[in-house]
């Protein structure tokens, strides 16, 4: 354990950007650059592929996991309840358009509710509103519906917008914030990890670039043995500094994925994805 803090503490170079009053495309531009300048072997649109994006003897591994991916019985586990009908007899394509084919339009800000909707969310609320159960966040039926509707929408952009609504704004600093503050008995951001620290080793892992970060979710990882959605990352990264996890879908974890998938603004969506 003390070799793995100093490790992480040789990390810490990080400048905390709290409290900057920049607009989000100021901010985004920044954290762009900021990546792209750290590593500029690899083209801009690669980021969505995570710690493969900077570390090439990972990549051929995932490059061959690739070719029988093993998200791929999720994605048919999540067709098959995508097709199935409610007790009313409504599916979820009564709730989302075009085939669910959808991921490029989450997260939003929704104004009159004032929060941020995700795309586990309103499964969930689509469920609800047809007098079914509402599913787990993490993991199971929810992961697999949320690869098919992935699956379905690969390629779209990502854009998330934030209204010029000053509820918003501050929904996006929460993010903002949560994301660049040290937490847990280890005192680390995110930023120190997948920012100052990215293509560091932590433990048998190399960290990921944050930029690209939302961009393939829900995953396969081998050491879950299993589907997780974003929230379930979350929840593991704040564990991992010894920080109390929040729940997924609370108001923070969707305010971080608002914050984090506006810098992730003009990649393209690519999940489901697999991961270590
Ligand atoms: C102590 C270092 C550490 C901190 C702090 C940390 N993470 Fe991680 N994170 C990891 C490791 C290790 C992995 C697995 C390897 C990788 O992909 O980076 C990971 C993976 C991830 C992934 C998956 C990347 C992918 O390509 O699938 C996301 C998303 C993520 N972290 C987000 C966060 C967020 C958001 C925070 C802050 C709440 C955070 N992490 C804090 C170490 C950290």
């Amino acid at each position: 354990m003390k070799k793995v803090i100093v490790t992480l503490v040789a990390l810490m170079t990080a400048t905390v950007w709290i409290g900057t009053q920049a607009s989000p495309e100021t901010d985004r531009a920044a954290f762009e650059k900021f990546f792209t300048q750290k590593f500029p072997n690899t083209p801009t649109a690669d980021f969505v592929n995570g710690v493969y994006s900077i570390h090439a003897p990972s990549r051929a591994q995932w490059e061959e996991i690739e070719e029988f991916p093993p998200y791929e019985l999720s994605i048919d586990a999540g067709k098959t309840e995508w097709n199935k009908a409610f007790a009313n007899g409504k599916t979820y394509a009564d709730c989302f358009e075009n085939e669910g084919a959808v991921r490029g339009s989450y997260p939003y800000w929704d104004s009159d509710r004032k929060e941020v909707i995700t795309l586990e969310l309103a499964v969930n609320e689509c469920r609800t509103a047809n007098g079914e159960e509402p599913l787990k966040y993490s993991k199971g039926k929810m992961a697999d519906i949320s690869a098919y509707m992935s699956y379905q929408s690969r390629g779209q952009e990502i854009n998330v917008v934030i209204p010029d609504d000053a509820d918003a704004m501050a929904a996006y600093d929460r993010g903002k914030e949560f994301f660049y503050s040290k937490r847990g008995q280890l005192n680390f951001s995110c930023f120190d990890c997948h920012g100052g620290g990215a293509g560091s080793m932590v433990r048998a892992d190399t960290l990921s670039p944050a930029y690209g970060h939302t961009s393939h979710f829900p995953v396969y990882r081998s050491k879950w043995g299993g589907m997780g959605t974003l929230h379930r990352r979350f929840g593991g990264c704040n564990k991992q500094v010894r920080a109390k996890p929040f729940k997924s879908q609370s108001p923070i974890y969707r305010e971080l994925e608002y914050f984090l998938t506006y810098m992730n603004n003009g990649l393209v969506y690519n999940g489901p994805g697999a991961r270590k």
